[in-house]
């Protein structure tokens, strides 16, 4: 599949089609939760985002996955429709410029503007199937700026406050907008972290729960904040940290 540009990706998967699976809760089949549900995921054929683009699609939903890569896209598609799921690809860079002088500027234009003219581009797809869930990644960082990471610590602060300025903007057009902050996650992101020993040691003796998160901790939560389980929850934000320490 050839690059696609974010309202490409986006009409895509409002014309995506899906399969429809059963599932069964006490001995009972019941539609999956978010069966009938297209999942748009950004940066998703690798870690956090391909974990949580599997469980969505598990969870019966059609999911778009993307990232700037079409040999991960690809990579990824493969190995998702190889587990029996739903699932299509595209190619889609979220940040806007390719030749950005200052760091702290890439970091803000891809982890919050792209997010903030990624939400505007998918709220009136959403409006049109009658409502939606929004779900940005931010990070544990956001509540407690992490060491030597003063810029993406900031950035990610300022996704906690997007989430709360979107979503009573959104509640009347039925779009619930959620956040998700991770602790120290198990991917080839954070690698010079975990692959670390004393580091290692050293973070994850300072949880509640002592061992580093998986990708796979962080979908189950977002596949709830997409699901009518979530019906009356918008605004906020679940932390995935093992118990490390959050709330500003
Ligand atoms: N891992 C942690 O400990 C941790 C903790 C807190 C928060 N987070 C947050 O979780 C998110 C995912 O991180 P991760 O740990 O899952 O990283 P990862 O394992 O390195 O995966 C990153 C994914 O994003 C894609 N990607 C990277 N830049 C992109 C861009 N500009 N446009 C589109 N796709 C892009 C990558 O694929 P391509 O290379 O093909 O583009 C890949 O699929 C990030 O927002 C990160 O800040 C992570």
């Amino acid at each position: 599949m050839s690059r696609l540009s974010w309202h490409r990706l986006l009409s895509i998967s409002s014309c995506a089609v899906r399969s429809c699976r059963m599932q069964s809760v006490r001995g009972v089949q019941t539609p999956p939760k978010l069966q009938g549900k297209v999942a748009l995921v950004t940066a998703s054929t690798n870690g956090i985002g391909l974990a949580i683009a599997r469980r969505l699609a598990q969870d019966g939903a059609r999911v778009l996955l993307s990232s700037r890569r079409q040999q991960n896209v690809d990579h990824a598609v493969q190995k998702l429709k190889g587990e029996g799921l739903d699932v299509d690809g595209t190619v889609c860079h979220v940040g806007k410029s390719e030749d950005r002088e200052r760091l702290v500027n890439t970091i803000l234009d891809i982890n919050v503007k792209a997010a903030f003219l990624l939400v505007k581009l998918v709220v009136p797809k959403m409006q049109e199937r009658g409502g939606g869930s929004i779900v940005i990644v931010s990070s544990l960082a956001g509540f407690t700026p992490f060491p030597a990471l003063g810029p993406y610590s900031v950035s990610k602060t300022a996704l906690l406050g997007l989430t709360k300025a979107l979503a009573p903007e959104l509640t009347q057009l039925n779009i619930r907008v959620n956040c998700l902050a991770p602790g120290l996650i198990r991917t080839k992101f954070s690698s010079a972290l975990w692959k670390n020993e004393s580091v290692l040691e050293q973070l994850t003796t300072s949880l509640g729960i002592s061992r580093i998160g998986e990708p796979e901790d962080c979908a189950g939560a977002v596949s709830f904040l997409c699901s009518p389980d979530a019906a009356y929850i918008t605004g906020e934000t679940v932390v995935v940290s093992g118990g490390g320490h959050s709330r500003l």
